[in-house]
């Protein structure tokens, strides 16, 4: 097809410009994972990379929360014994070494990226400054938010809607393995329906799980739109942003 990319049955125009200017994506820990049981999988990270590359090259600014959950989880290590805050620091660091290796992983196929942590490591990387992100945003920086909201007790889905609103995200993608909300989980459910659409409260009151209640409030309440999407499917995230609403689920105020 002439002046169209096609990608996966995904398809846009070449010349069409995107949906959105600025977007924030969470990545869970475990989405770096790839088949293995912990740790970062490196043909997950240049795939990210590379889906990432496309985003920015259409000139959508993109900023990252990552989870830490493929190294340490709080809540885990605080079921097996460990104090909670204890605990979460150790998950807030683990995020941190995914930002580094997403910011490698994407500065290798030539986007330039900046970390910022909510802990302060200078060492390592720049503290989260909201204006200074912005200003990178603004000069084709990606920018990854690590460390969650530097507090414990909050997840990354909570630290992903706090930097959505403070930087004035147009969207907020979570990536999953699945391709949206069901009413059930699909893996285990053949009938489990998926939903094209839903609001906060009816993602809240059907219990959907789609993200923490902290984090789904923060979104309803400052008027944040999210899609959920399955990463997985190539073309997807660019796709999204250029304004195709049939992939995966849309929840609003
Ligand atoms: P501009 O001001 O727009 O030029 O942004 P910049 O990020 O290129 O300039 P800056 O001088 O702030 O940073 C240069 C490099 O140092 C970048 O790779 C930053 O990520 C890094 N950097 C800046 N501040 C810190 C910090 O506090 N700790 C660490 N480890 N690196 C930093």
């Amino acid at each position: 097809m002439s002046g169209c990319v096609e990608n996966s049955k995904l398809s846009f125009a070449m010349d069409a410009k995107p949906a959105y200017q600025r977007i924030l994506l969470k990545l869970s820990g475990e989405a770096l994972m790839g088949t293995s049981d912990f740790g970062i999988s490196p043909e997950v990270m240049s795939f990210l990379a590379r889906e990432i590359k496309d985003v920015v090259a259409s000139g959508v600014q993109v900023a990252l929360v990552v989870g830490g959950g493929n190294i340490f989880r709080g809540e885990g290590l605080a079921r097996a014994g460990m104090d909670r805050v204890t605990g979460d620091h150790m998950g807030m660091l683990a995020t941190v070494i995914n930002g580094l290796a997403l910011q490698d992983a994407i500065e290798r196929v030539g986007v330039p990226v900046r970390v910022q942590s909510a802990l302060r490591i200078n060492e390592v990387c720049e503290d989260y400054i909201r204006r200074k992100a912005v200003r990178h945003l603004e000069k084709g920086r990606v920018v990854v938010f690590a460390a969650g909201t530097g507090n414990p007790f909050f997840t990354t889905d909570s630290a992903a809607a706090l930097r959505a609103i403070e930087i004035n995200a147009d969207l907020m993608l979570k990536a999953t393995k699945v391709d949206g909300i069901y009413t059930a989980d699909p893996k285990k459910y053949a009938d489990a329906r998926k939903y094209d659409e839903l609001t906060y409260d009816e993602a809240l009151t059907k219990r959907l799980g789609v993200m923490d209640q902290t984090a789904m409030v923060l979104c309803r309440d400052h008027g944040v739109r999210l899609c959920v999407y399955d990463m997985g499917r190539p073309g997807a995230l660019k796709a999204i942003v250029m304004g195709d609403k049939t992939i995966g689920t849309r929840v609003h105020g």
